[in-house]
């Protein structure tokens, strides 16, 4: 969150996967509160992935997100697009400050989300992804051969379960040794999630609880995030 404030590009803010409406309700209240423009969020509500929460015999998470923003004040400041994200990038021309990843977690799912929207995302752009330093393995694959492996971004980190990088296609090789610290210990996971579909047992538990902690995710100095998120400009 605190990267998104301090990201220092102009364009929208983009949310693929809203569920009912907890990740929403934290940007549109930053982006709002910080003057950043309003937040985009697309999702068909009807949890159509694998990867995706239970409804619990609702039909959709439609009205539970609207009455989430209603209660939190922050109705207005969202842009609610009922839709798959294949179908809003058909669409989409707006530049990218923030693009927020937490719809379908599969592989195919994710890589799509990133291919679709990165050519809008602006040079100084944050994007985040949910889930990818856990169990699903098809988010962390492509945080880590996308993102993490890919000059495009430059500094990254994790934050509990998150994934985060700026996209700084000019000078992202200048952070290329700290990404390859980060992706180390986080490829290592890939097989580890592909195995955990019934809970993590075992080897695989103890190889989950080896590699984890080598990867960094806990907070960062707000001066020193300040720092990193500094382009050229
Ligand atoms: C993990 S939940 C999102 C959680 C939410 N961000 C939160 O903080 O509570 C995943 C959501 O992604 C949505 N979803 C799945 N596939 C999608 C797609 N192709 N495009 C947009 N949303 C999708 C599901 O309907 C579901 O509501």
């Amino acid at each position: 969150m605190a990267a998104t404030a301090l990201a220092p590009a102009r364009g929208k803010n983009l949310e693929i996967g809203s569920f009912k409406g907890r990740s929403t309700v934290g940007i549109a209240y930053v982006t709002r509160e910080l003057g950043l423009g309003r937040v985009a969020a697309v999702d068909p509500h009807t949890s159509p992935s694998s990867t995706d929460p239970d409804l619990r015999g609702k039909a959709t998470s439609y009205d539970d997100f609207v009455d989430n923003l209603r209660t939190a004040g922050v109705l207005e400041q969202v842009e609610i697009k009922r839709a798959y994200s294949h179908d809003l990038a058909r669409e989409w021309r707006d530049p990218i400050r923030f693009l927020w990843i937490d719809g379908d977690h599969t592989y195919e799912g994710a890589k799509a989300d990133l291919d679709m929207f990165k050519p809008y995302l602006v040079d100084g752009a944050i994007i985040a992804m949910h889930d990818v330093l856990g169990t699903f393995e098809g988010a962390l694959r492509v945080f880590v051969e996308e993102v993490l492996d890919s000059d495009d971004f430059g500094p990254a980190g994790f934050s509990g379960s998150i994934g985060w990088a700026q996209y700084r296609p000019r000078d992202g090789k200048r952070f290329r040794w700290r990404r390859r610290l980060l992706a180390v210990p986080a490829r290592r996971l890939i097989p580890v999630a592909r195995h955990a579909d019934r809970g993590l047992r075992g080897w695989n538990k103890f190889l989950y609880k080896f590699w984890r902690p080598l990867a960094p995710h806990g907070d960062i100095p707000i001066r020193r995030l300040e720092r990193l998120l500094r382009t050229a400009d």
